[in-house]
């Protein structure tokens, strides 16, 4: 039971600034996912709300309580990592009970946490193993189970999953998403997948340079990305982002035209693959294109095509559907699917698209 309050959190090394005033709430038992590209500040965030490194200003709330400058250990946080430390000489049941060293609970609690964590992560078959004689997804397991015995208040996972096979990472995902929910622990998960992000958490936190750039469910991050950095980092294929310009009502770019009302100037176009049409070379108003691939997803197909400036679009077609690379197409976006940017990277607020 916590809930987190990040306030004006920020994090300099030297002249550098990892984490730039970062101001958001973690609700009590969710499963709040801190999504980023690589050096965006989530793991030295993690780390100042685990109490591993100190804040350079602003503050850290648990239930209210300010645990800013609080050791880690006052704090009942457990950690779990990317590549987790297991003690090479132990068992998994001694690596397990290393994390109960301090705690003051009886040994019959002690072997009821032990054992509970065991049957909740399906590891009872290998519990007097070595780690060295376990696979990698076996062993975060084990680290799993090394975080849930001491019944923190917060879990603080950082990219647990990177490190796995593809096949493994799918299943510990959905595993995690459930042990989770069992426990109603409240759970930050950093990752950098937007996969991931998209189906494990109850929330989303997208940060971009030490940034917050949208909190919200994956439905809102998804369908009303708050910038276009939000609206090109999650979506797969990803979201056709185009540069162009809006005057006399139409967003132009090149020879296409897409009817908006509420924005002028420069901005940039915001449309996802399953919302562009491919039609016949010459329609007036739409773009033309020349394929460049067609990939076969098995339940749809995506094609690849290069506009008149040379940018990459792409439209969701049905299965199956042929095309020759070179040939010329032309394609359009769906007006009322269609999301603006502004030159600041924020969507411009309902720019209503009017009937063709
Ligand atoms: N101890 C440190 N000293 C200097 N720079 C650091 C230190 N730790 C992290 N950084 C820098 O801060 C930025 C954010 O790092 P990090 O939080 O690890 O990013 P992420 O986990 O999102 O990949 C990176 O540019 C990284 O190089
Ligand atoms: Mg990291």
């Amino acid at each position: 039971m916590a809930k987190i309050d990040l306030v004006k959190l920020r994090k300099t090394f030297g002249a550098f600034v990892a984490v730039q005033g970062l101001d958001m709430q973690i609700v009590d038992g969710e499963f709040l996912i801190m999504l980023g590209p690589s050096g965006c500040g989530k793991t030295t965030t993690l780390n100042m709300i685990a109490g591993l490194e100190g804040a350079s200003s602003g503050h850290i709330l648990f239930d209210g309580v300010d645990v800013t400058d609080a050791p880690p250990h006052e704090r009942n946080v457990a950690m779990v990592f990317q590549s987790s430390l297991l003690y090479p000489h132990l068992t998994v049941r001694r690596n397990i009970e290393t994390s109960l060293r301090h705690s003051k609970i009886t040994d019959a609690e002690r072997k009821r946490r032990i054992a509970e964590a065991a049957r909740m992560l399906e590891i009872e078959p290998f519990m007097d193993k070595l780690p060295g004689h376990l696979s990698g997804g076996q062993r975060q397991r084990v680290a799993t189970a090394k975080a849930i015995v001491r019944e923190p208040s917060v879990f603080l996972l950082d990219e647990p999953l990177s490190a796995l096979d593809a096949a493994l990472r799918l299943s510990l995902r959905s595993e995690l998403v459930n042990l989770q929910k069992r426990l109603g622990t409240t759970t930050v998960f950093v990752t950098h997948d937007q996969v991931e992000a998209m189906t494990m958490g109850d929330r989303i936190a997208v940060i971009n340079g030490g940034r917050l750039e949208q909190i919200g469910t994956p439905d809102e991050i998804y369908n009303a990305p708050s910038t276009v950095f939000v609206a090109g980092f999650l979506g797969s294929p990803p979201m056709n982002l185009l540069e162009g310009e809006v005057s006399g009502g139409f967003f132009r770019r090149g020879q296409l035209a897409v009817p908006v009302t509420g924005a002028a100037g420069k901005v940039t176009l915001g449309v996802r693959p399953q919302d562009v049409l491919v039609v016949e070379p010459g329609t007036a108003g739409a773009m033309p294109v020349t394929v460049f691939a067609v990939e076969h997803l098995g339940r749809e197909s995506v094609l690849i095509a290069d506009d008149e400036h040379g940018a990459k679009v792409r439209a969701l077609v049905p299965p199956g559907w042929h095309a020759r690379v070179g040939e010329r197409l032309a394609i359009t976006p769906e007006p009322a699917r269609c999301l603006l940017f502004g030159a600041d990277g924020n969507r411009i607020l309902e720019p209503l698209a009017r009937a063709a």
